[in-house]
Parts: structure tokens; sequence; C-alpha cells
């Protein structure tokens, strides 16, 4: 069903195309399609805006597509998460609801994991609940846009 409300914004960085195969003891083996299939499940409802890319100024013009076009974003930055300014600067002109979604525990990793500019800009946090983490965020930004 789809509706005549903004979509949510599911964007998605680096090698996160290659998910099923990567490092499946970090990441699992659930696939980005799998994965989009299960948040357009969840944001039953709602259109959906699922995107993935592996240069840091793609993601950059689909957040500031959102920020007119959209309702929400749920971002999964990638390697993105641990520099990217640009994201970081992208996220606040949007002045959207933003999910920052990670599959693995960022925490329990390498330092240079542990920080985040794009959580800055989050107003939920979601890492280590493997692929389950992306419908997590669509259940908390559900709640928080249907009040
Ligand atoms: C990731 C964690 C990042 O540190 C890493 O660069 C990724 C994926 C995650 O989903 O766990 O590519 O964002």
């Amino acid at each position: 069903m789809s509706s005549s409300r903004k979509p949510i914004y599911v964007l998605n960085g680096p090698n996160l195309n290659l998910l099923g195969t990567r490092r499946p003891e970090v990441y699992g083996t659930t696939t980005l399609g799998d994965i989009e299939a299960a948040v357009r499940a969840r944001a039953a409802g709602w259109d959906v805006e699922f995107h993935q890319s592996n240069h840091e100024g793609d993601v950059v013009d689909r957040i500031q597509e959102a920020r007119t076009e959209g309702a929400a974003i749920i971002i999964n930055p990638a390697a993105f998460t641990h520099y990217s300014i640009a994201i970081h600067d992208a996220l606040e002109a949007a002045e959207l609801p933003v999910v920052e979604v990670h599959i693995s525990n960022v925490h329990r990793r390498e330092p240079f994991r542990h920080t985040s500019y794009v959580s800055l800009q989050a107003d939920a946090v979601i890492a280590g609940a493997g692929a389950f983490g992306y419908e997590m965020a669509v259940d908390w930004l559900l709640r928080t846009l249907e009040g």
C-alpha cells in the first residue's frame, strides 16, 4: 500500500551492498535486498526510499533530497559514520527524525569505530542488533511519526 505521506528514507553507506558475503561472522548472512524487503514490510502504509552508495557525495545528495521530500531518515552510514563531517552537516540541515543503525556493535570493535559523527545528529542509535536493527528503527520511527 502506498500513501500520500512523504516517504521514509533508508540510506546505506559503503560496502553494505556486499552484505551476505562480507564478513558474515560480523554482519550475518542477510543481504541488503533481504533488509529492504523486511523494512518495506515493517513500514506498511508508508512509502520507503531505499538506497545504497559507496560514494559520500551520493549519500549527502540523498540526505538533501530527504530534507525536502522525506518524512524521516534511517541511516547506516557504514565507514562514513566515523569521519564524515559532510554527512553530519547534511543531517543537521535536514531537520528530520534520524535513526542511526549499525548491524554490528561498533562499541565492541576497533577503537576507530567508537567515534560517530552521525550520532550527534541522531535521535536514536541502534547497534549490534544485526539486520533486525533496521526493523527496530522502523518501529521506533512509526511510533514517533504516528504519535
Ligand atoms: C557498520 C559498522 C561500521 O564500522 C562499518 O564500517 C560498516 C558497517 C555496521 O553496520 O555495523 O561498514 O556500519
